[in-house]
């Protein structure tokens, strides 16, 4: 599958038709996925977080992390694949958190990210490992999201990011 080697201008084109829910297909991706992931950081995120290529570069190369993309079947356009949001963990012995998640902003609310996540989830409950992650106590989407996927709120990390707001710490347990 090579949808992690489409350009950036390809990301920015694939604009869904309405209300089309598209066929995901998720691809593990390394280094070579640095500058893709970047621009789909900054598009999900809005350019207000800091992950540029090199950045995410850096997170890449640490040992036990991992990075999904999500890609959709952009034929009807004469695309192929195209990739539309991502996810990357990092697992240390039976805990694994989740960096960062993040959709397109054209392709939201079609899925794409209960995909990523269900399939980080599935991974966790196979090697019966324990999911956390912080959350912006302002984003009521992906708390929304972790929620039906089964995370709980388990602590609130005072002035967490660098602007101030809380941070809602969430974890996921094999049970
Ligand atoms: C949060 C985010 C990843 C969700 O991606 P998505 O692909 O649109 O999410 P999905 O379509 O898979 O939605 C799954 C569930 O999440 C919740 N959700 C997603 N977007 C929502 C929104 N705008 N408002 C309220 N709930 C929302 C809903 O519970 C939704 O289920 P439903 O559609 O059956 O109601 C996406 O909005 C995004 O990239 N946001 C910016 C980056 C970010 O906040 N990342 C998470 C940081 S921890």
């Amino acid at each position: 599958m090579d949808c992690q080697r489409k350009t950036a201008h390809m990301v920015q084109s694939a604009r869904p038709i309405r209300s089309e829910m598209p066929a995901i297909e998720l691809s593990a991706v390394g280094l070579e996925a640095a500058r893709i992931l970047s621009v789909l950081h900054h598009a999900a995120f809005l350019g207000r977080e800091p992950w540029d290529k090199t950045a995410i570069g850096q997170i890449l190369a640490l040992q036990g992390v991992e990075a999904w993309v999500a890609c959709v079947d952009g034929s009807s356009r004469g695309q192929g694949m195209v990739p539309v949001g991502f996810i990357i963990s990092r697992y240390v012995m039976d805990e694994g958190e989740i960096l960062s998640l993040g959709v397109h902003p054209d392709w939201q609310r079609r899925g794409v990210a209960r995909s990523l996540l269900a399939h980080v989830v599935k991974r966790a409950r196979q090697d019966r490992a324990t999911l956390f992650l912080e959350v912006r106590f302002s984003n009521e989407a992906a708390f929304g999201l972790y929620g039906q996927l089964g995370f709980q709120q388990v602590a609130v990390r005072r002035r967490y990011y660098e602007d101030g707001e809380d941070a809602r710490l969430l974890r996921w347990s094999p049970g």
